[in-house]
């Protein structure tokens, strides 16, 4: 059980859930952030603080974004990332690639 970043991150990348999560593991992409679910130790405080209501419990998902706890945690395979565990997101940084299904996703319209 973790919390997931779901479709309403992609291109806003706010990271105000970055600045508050007290276990540092919530990784950056090109296009959205990701959220370890081993290291996620499930306090919630980042839902709170995301503008774009992005942040879910991986067992309350809105039915529209239930994959996304499968993009947050295949994000860290090595067919993706390769990043596997490394315990902090800070020393990481950003990492120039995102999961398929995020790589893909249409782009928002701007006004
Ligand atoms: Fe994204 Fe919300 Fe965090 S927009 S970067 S999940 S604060």
């Amino acid at each position: 059980m973790a919390y997931v970043i779901t479709s309403p991150c992609i291109d806003v990348k706010d990271g105000a859930c970055v600045k508050c999560c007290p276990v540092d593991c919530i990784y950056e992409g090109e296009r959205t952030l990701y959220i370890h679910p081993q290291e996620c130790i499930n306090c919630g405080v980042c839902v709170s603080v995301c503008p774009t209501e992005a942040i879910y419990h991986d067992e309350e998902l809105p039915p529209a974004e239930a994959s996304f706890a499968a993009v947050n945690r295949e994000f860290f395979d090595t067919r993706v990332s390769a990043l596997g565990s490394p315990g902090g997101a800070c020393e990481v940084g950003r990492v120039a690639c995102d999961h398929p299904e995020v790589a893909v996703w249409p782009v928002r319209a701007t006004n």
